[in-house]
């Protein structure tokens, strides 16, 4: 059971000085992360490679991946640590052979990261074929599903659409996308850590997310899962010494994938952040994502009715059973408009972001209703202004 939001608001030391409601972009740096970000230093200021990186490094990296595996329903084997959510995907895209099965469907409100990726592999014969959002919030599964047929190499989308938090529903589209042959991948940044999933349950072929947003676990490190059965199927063209068997034999004389989802890895790791993102996953475990979830629905109701009260759009489901972590508000006036309240915000210590002519609003754990109320009473005065 998840203490109160006023216990982890000690451990969010920018959330005693500022009404910080914008983890659905940065998680806010924890006590607990800034500790072990200082034991990483301490180690690195005393202890050589082998000691640093055998004794301390690897160890905390396999606890990343057995914490985040733990919050998403999967084994520790299925996740490969990556650099980036974009560099993920480009090694997955790698393995695909767009030859017999050219089309890659995605939905027209995922991140642009992800259609970079496809589009970038047009060169080696991939289609992208994208179901359009009716209206700017939502993508409708059924749009998606018809667009999978045995040409089908994967379908791509995100989990919840990062502008609107609209919450998709992933189950029939993996039926429909292994009922044509076709893998899926989620692109789960703003999901994982505020709304449960079981990767295992639901099916799905690969996962990416990162640690900097809802799991407070800072920047550098992002996160690859790969279903059990299809990890050695895979041979990604983007390689390195840390995706193979035997690392330090430096052997060279043939390259042997690891047999687990490390075979996704690279190069030498950003392991400073191996600390802050124990740190953070470690938070979220143990508040646990169903009592983060409620809390977070409890708190995104309140700010639809507060938008409701200013007559602000409220361009995000009205529905908790399709809304994401946060909620996204319209500024009449423009783009211009909206960075200026935000930036006058700002200077009221009320931390939010926007996009276009909207501002996005997502509380998390340690939020409570007096930030709600605080956020809006500012943000009342301002559009007066
Ligand atoms: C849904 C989603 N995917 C991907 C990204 C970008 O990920 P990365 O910078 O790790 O490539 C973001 C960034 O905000 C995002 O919101």
């Amino acid at each position: 059971m998840m203490p109160t939001a006023a216990g982890y608001r000690a451990e969010f030391p920018v959330a005693l000085d500022r009404t910080y409601l914008i983890s659905a972009s940065l998680g806010p740096l924890s006590r607990r992360s800034r500790a072990l970000a200082e034991e990483h230093l301490e180690l690195w200021g005393r202890l050589g490679p082998e000691e640093l990186w055998f004794e301390h490094g690897l160890p905390r990296l396999q606890e990343c991946r057995e914490r985040l595996a733990g919050l998403i329903g999967a084994d520790a084997s299925e996740i490969a640590i990556v650099p980036s959510v974009s560099a993920g995907l480009s090694s997955l895209a790698t393995c695909l052979d767009f030859g017999a099965r050219p089309k890659v469907v995605a939905s027209g409100m995922d991140f642009p990261t992800n259609h970079y990726v496809w589009l970038a592999n047009g060169r080696r014969g991939a289609k992208l074929d994208v179901a359009a959002s009716p209206d700017g919030i939502r993508v409708e599964e059924e749009d998606l599903i018809r667009r999978i047929d045995e040409s089908t190499a994967i379908v791509n989308t995100n989990r919840v659409l990062f502008e609107s938090s609209w919450l998709m529903d992933l189950e029939p589209v993996v039926e429909a996308a292994h009922a044509n042959g076709a893998y899926v991948v989620v692109d789960d940044f703003h999901g994982t850590g505020i709304v449960p999933i079981d990767v295992h349950a639901l099916g799905i072929d690969f996962l990416l997310t990162g640690a900097l947003k809802w799991l407070c676990g800072g920047q550098g490190i992002a996160f690859l899962y790969v279903r059990r059965e299809l990890i050695e199927r895979l041979e990604p063209l983007v390689v390195g010494w840390f995706g193979t068997e035997a690392p330090f034999d430096f052997d060279r004389s043939a390259l042997r994938l690891r047999g687990d989802a490390g075979r996704f890895e690279t190069g030498t790791y950003a392991l400073p952040q191996a600390w802050t993102a124990a740190g953070g996953l470690g938070l979220i475990g143990e508040a646990g994502v169903t009592a983060i979830r409620a809390h977070n629905q409890e708190l995104t109701g309140e700010v639809i009715a507060r938008a409701d009260e200013l007559g602000l759009e409220v361009l995000t489901p009205r529905d908790p059973a399709r809304r994401g972590g946060l909620v996204r508000v319209g500024i009449e006036g423009g783009r211009r408009r909206a960075e200026g309240i935000l930036h006058a915000l700002f200077e009221r210590d009320v931390v939010l972001d926007s996009r276009a002519d909207t501002l996005r609003i997502s509380p998390h754990l340690f939020n409570d209703s007096s930030d709600v109320d605080r956020c809006f009473t500012e943000l009342a005065e301002l559009l007066r202004a």
